[in-house]
């Protein structure tokens, strides 16, 4: 059989595509089993989403019931909310159980019930509580739904681990509260662990800040980049057990060139290796790889000139400065001259302006962009 692309990007990457990441997995296992209440922080893009789903993975194997909920999908309060319920509920309960044990669990707020098939012919629970209209039912509602993982413990008489992915979000949702309400309930659950992952790093550290409700609730990870020398391992490795043999320095070359940022490591070996593979050739090389990269971003242009063109005439000065000058001193008087930037005032209020859109990210001390193609875009194509 031939083998398959054993590069994967864009969704979470299973065991056999996973680098490095011991220790982390380690510890997050070891905390959520035993009922801690974790903090998972990095940029996008880093591999927070594929580390949980790999851990609960693991977790579900010794019997803990494991539940996974991205914040960030709810478009509401009260959808997140529901979203929440619907995935505890239904959480390796048979379907034809759903109906009395959501009975049981909900008794305060009765939920709404809807069992559809879908068109491959999949039943589907979808639960729903529509009589929720106003702040104080809401309120009442959150502090059931919240307290509803320490019933199902009890209930079951097993452990429970929990993750709530992009939970920067909660943030959107009237704030404070929410964040006081779901405090208040986890903390008394000594069977449920809980992950919170957030992909918006400042946000994540102000909501873990003296004065807010979940300051020093638990231990606080900070997901760093995958380390670049097995990282590039890892990549000369795989293309050698998928049956191509890549030039001394390949794997180091494109964690270097996709800034390390796991996600665009991975997008810029999965299409080298296709346009090797298309090419029927066995031997991968450095000028392949550049080949591969000049494809991607004639693919890309309609996007990067896109984007390009919402800046304002100071955001696109200053990203050009920023990748040019590798993100350092951008507001010193010698680069502000050298590309022709704006005051130090404007250049700081346009970078402020370019994290906000995603486009820019602070790492360490510096400014980088946070797509590298888009990176090589600017460099090749702007003026
Ligand atoms: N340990 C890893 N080894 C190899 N590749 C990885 C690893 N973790 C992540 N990746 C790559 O990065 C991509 C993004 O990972 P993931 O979606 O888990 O990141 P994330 O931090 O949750 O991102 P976001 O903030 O956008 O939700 C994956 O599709 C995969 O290509
Ligand atoms: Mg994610």
């Amino acid at each position: 059989m031939e083998p398959d692309n054993p590069f994967i990007y864009g969704e979470l990457v299973g065991a056999g595509a996973f680098a490095d990441r011991e220790g982390e997995r380690k510890r997050l296992t070891r905390d959520l089993a035993a009922g801690q209440k974790v903090f998972l922080i990095s940029p996008r893009r880093y591999g927070k989403s594929s580390l949980i789903r790999d851990v609960l993975r693991g977790l579900a194997r010794q019997k803990i019931l494991t539940v996974e909920v991205t914040v960030a999908a709810s478009s509401s309060y009260v959808g997140f909310l529901e979203s929440y319920a619907q995935a505890l509920i239904a959480a390796d309960t048979p379907a034809s159980r759903l109906r009395r044990w959501a009975g049981e669990l909900l008794q305060v707020v009765r939920p709404e019930l809807r069992f559809d098939t879908d068109a491959v012919g999949q039943s589907r629970f979808a639960l729903a509580f529509p009589s929720v209209r106003t702040t104080r039912d809401t309120a009442r509602l959150a502090t059931e739904v919240f307290a509803l993982p320490g019933r199902i413990a009890a209930a079951r008489k097993q452990r429970l681990a929990i993750a709530l992915d992009e939970f920067q979000a909660i943030a959107s949702f009237n704030g404070g509260s929410v964040e006081h309400a779901l405090r208040a309930a986890v903390q008394d659950q000594r069977a449920v662990g809980y992950v919170f992952a957030g992909s918006e790093p400042s946000l994540m550290e102000r909501m873990l800040g003296p004065r807010r409700p979940f300051y020093k609730a638990g231990p606080v990870m900070r997901l760093e980049k995958i380390n670049e020398a097995l990282f590039a391992d890892f990549l000369d490795g795989r293309f050698v057990a998928s049956g191509m043999r890549p030039e001394e320095g390949l794997g180091a070359a494109i964690v270097d060139l996709a800034a390390n940022v796991p996600y665009d490591v991975q997008r810029l070996a999965h299409e080298t290796w296709d346009d090797i593979k298309a090419a029927g050739r066995k031997t991968v090389g450095l000028a392949d790889l550049h080949a591969t990269l000049t494809r991607l971003l004639g693919e890309q242009h309609t996007i990067c000139e896109e984007s390009w063109l919402r800046l304002t005439l100071p955001q696109r000065a200053v990203l050009r400065a920023l990748v040019l000058e590798d993100g350092r001193e951008l507001l010193s008087a010698d680069v502000r001259m050298r590309h022709r930037l704006p005051g130090a005032s404007t250049v700081q209020a346009a970078l402020a302006a370019l994290v906000r859109q995603d486009i820019v990210m602070k790492e360490g001390g510096r400014y980088v962009a946070s797509d590298s193609l888009y990176r090589e875009w600017v460099a090749r194509q702007t003026f």
